[in-house]
């Protein structure tokens, strides 16, 4: 850092320092090298080993989930054993939305089963060994956590590492503030397969706790992974909910049926950000008929015409998962490309939320459309969007246009703007985690055999090569939030009213933009400042040519990469960061709150559309994931979902520049202003309830 801690640019610095920045630059560019993996389609990845210290407190919080998750499953395979009840009504019709506020369990049931206990006994004895296992990493992690209380773990020396200085209270005393711990209640024998750090070992060296939380995480996972297929189709959709047996269980649960819920997805759901207004060709290609229109919408003499001129008909189109191949593990699945209409009430006709319209189940123009007075072919049809909605999500919204598109960001920033940068400074904190938790995903949940294949419907391959064609098709400058919802159509509050992402992710990004803004006017004067920023250049074009972004920077097509004027760098640094906090929050986070509870939105179809002359009880429940999936989904899901690691605005010492304090304390004071303003909007009932996007839940980086 060059003198009063103020960072410099480098034309601007000292021809020692120069010459210090690149060698320590030069030093930097053999820690973090590229990878191409096939699994990722040859995406640019962080080569092994990945240059990342593990954080004391992710790494608890992690393992607290996890205990968290196997308890349940030893509550489930041990039923009126070891568990209780969550008790919330699971029926069809009723209305409402919520995503945050969750069922508290009610009544502890811990009378012996003989009957389960007779049932399988091998299961029995592993799910009692798993038990004991869990007991012993829950005391150790109490012992952990008690530890990392005491001594207040120092900041690393690695700019990429998870580990933040601890903030006075941030550490739970509890593992996991999501799911709370609960005693178990009967002795069981010692464990005899538990293997490594997890398995005995006392964990005493931070050192260890890296391969400790790898071997926890491992074997509660592959135990998971042992139970998938073991079930059989569920005969009534609360045996789902009774699966939530130690976690709570989401609300969407008990509507997750309902018109209301379908058509609240797609503005606060998971991917509510796939949503587009309806062109005049969409409706040639999926033609509703006036009649229908007007059946459907209750408005006499209506026509489709008018109504998409006045932005009242919207569109969801899956026509990106006609690449899958339909995947064959553990048995046969199903996936659609459907799309879904959408429509808007007229004005002055109450409240003006989003509404479903028709559902077509395949791209084919002869593909069967269905309407809401289809009755049980309409629930399936419903299933058939959600199945892809939940694919589309995980492998297009999530893994690729979050996790994914990072990764490069992380690599060229550490490669070439050197540490005392100042936009080093400024990014180097939203990408904490980010290569650990990549790295993760691509050897241990996309691996075929592994959670994703087992959930989701399409085969292991397809599945990441879609993940990897959704990368590959970005282009950046396109990207920008405001363009981005501009060009969907979906940018019009009077024509679109009830879109809680979009007011909540629009406000975040402008308060991002803003403080990006300052801090880059504080370090470039001019955009001369910017054109002379040699680490900068170096640094857009290896996003371009090891990176492989496409279409950033501001130089003429087929010209190398530059960025030229502050305007340009500020708002390209905005978009960065927006997709490594909050949006990649707008995707996690609803896996536990939605998600985790399979049939709000499922990840594949086990059984083909039911013919007409099938028996109308059976056929959403054929469509469904057998038991044993569900297990899954809501353990991978409902534990991605559940780790929340560091608050957005949050740097803690990152900044000594005094003008950089400054412009951070508005910016915080305007995340806190934002919080208040979606609750308000909440409590007034007059949109669809989203609390996805609270400031206070968005991570400065995708570390889960
Ligand atoms: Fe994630």
């Amino acid at each position: 850092m060059s003198l009063f801690d103020v960072p410099v640019l480098p034309q601007n610095d000292t021809p020692k320092n120069r010459e210090e920045r690149a060698q320590a630059l030069a030093q930097q560019q053999t820690r973090y090298l590229y990878d191409y993996p096939s699994i990722v389609g040859g995406l640019p990845m962080a080569a092994a080993p990945i240059p990342v210290d593990l954080s004391l407190e992710w790494s608890l919080q992690v393992a607290g989930v996890a205990i968290a998750l196997g308890e349940n499953l030893v509550s489930i395979l041990l039923p009126n054993t070891l568990s209780f009840d969550v008790q919330i009504p699971v029926v069809l019709g009723q209305s409402g939305f919520s995503d945050r506020a969750e069922a508290q369990p009610r009544g502890e049931v811990v009378n012996p089963d003989p009957e389960v206990m007779q049932s399988d006994p091998e299961l029995v004895e592993r799910a009692m060994e798993l038990h004991v296992f869990l007991s012993e990493q829950r005391e150790k992690l109490g012992k952990l956590a008690a530890r990392a209380h005491a001594q207040k773990s120092p900041q690393p020396a690695d700019p990429l590492s998870l580990v933040r200085r601890p903030e006075a209270g941030v550490l739970p005393t509890e593992p996991s503030r999501v799911f709370p711990a609960a005693p178990l209640k009967a002795p069981l024998k010692a464990p005899t397969t538990t293997t490594g750090a997890a398995a005995g070992t006392e964990v005493t060296d931070a050192r260890d706790i890296g391969q400790w939380l790898a071997d926890l995480v491992r074997g509660i996972l592959d135990f998971y992974l042992s139970v998938v297929g073991l079930r059989g189709r569920a005969d009534d959709v609360q045996q789902y909910a009774a699966q939530f047996r130690k976690i709570p269980l989401p609300p969407s649960a008990g509507v997750s049926q309902t018109d209301e819920f379908f058509a609240a997805l797609r503005v606060a759901g998971p991917n509510a950000m796939i949503l587009r207004r309806a062109t005049p060709a969409d409706l040639a290609a999926f033609p509703v008929t006036d009649e229908r229109f007007a059946s459907v919408t209750g408005e006499p003499g209506a026509t489709v015409q008018e109504a998409a001129c006045a932005g009242r008909i919207y569109l969801v189109d899956y026509a990106a998962l006609t690449k899958l191949v339909p995947g064959t593990d553990p048995q046969p699945k199903y996936v659609w490309a459907p799309k879904a209409l959408f429509y808007v009430p007229a004005a002055g006709s109450g409240r003006r939320s989003l509404r479903p319209l028709a559902i077509q189940t395949g791209q084919d123009a002869q593909s069967p459309i269905f309407y809401p007075s289809d009755d049980v072919s309409w629930s399936v049809a419903k299933l058939v969007v959600n199945i892809a909605d939940g694919n589309y999500h995980e492998l297009i919204s999530h893994l690729g246009l979050t996790h994914l598109l990072t990764e490069p960001f992380v690599l060229a920033t550490a490669r070439q703007l050197d540490p005392t940068h100042p936009l080093n400074l400024l990014l180097t904190p939203h990408f904490a985690g980010t290569l650990l938790i990549n790295y993760a995903a691509q050897t241990s949940l996309i691996t075929p055999g592994g959670p994703v294949d087992l959930l989701l419907s399409g085969t292991s391959a397809s599945l990441n090569a879609l993940a990897a064609s959704a990368v590959q098709e970005v282009r950046y400058n396109q990207t920008f939030l405001p363009q981005a919802l501009a060009a969907l159509g979906v940018d019009s509050k009077e024509a679109l009213p009830d879109y809680p992402y979009r007011d909540d992710a629009l406000a975040v990004w402008n308060a991002l933009h803003d403080w990006v803004s300052d801090y880059v006017g504080f370090y470039y004067e001019s955009d001369g400042d910017v054109a002379g920023d040699y680490e900068l250049q170096a640094w857009v074009q290896e996003l371009v040519t090891a990176g492989h972004i496409q279409d950033i920077g501001e130089g003429a097509p087929g010209a190398a990469a530059r960025i030229e004027t502050v305007g340009y760098l500020s708002t390209l640094l905005t978009q960065v960061i927006f997709t490594a906090s909050a949006q990649h929050a707008a995707v996690n986070f609803p896996q536990r709150t939605i998600m985790s509870y399979t049939p709000a939105l499922p990840l594949a179809g086990f059984a083909p559309f039911p013919a007409p002359a099938q028996a109308p009880a059976t056929q959403v429940l054929d469509v469904l994931a057998p038991l044993g999936e569900s297990i899954l989904q809501q353990a991978v899901l409902g534990g991605l979902g559940a780790v929340y690691h560091t608050v957005l605005g949050q740097y803690g010492g990152q900044f000594t520049d005094l003008r950089a304090r400054a412009a951070l304390a508005r910016f915080q004071q305007r995340l806190q202003a934002i919080e208040e303003q979606i609750h308000l909007a909440n409590g007034l009932g007059e949109r669809t309830a989203y609390s996805t996007l609270l400031p206070s839940a968005i991570p400065q980086s995708i570390n889960i």
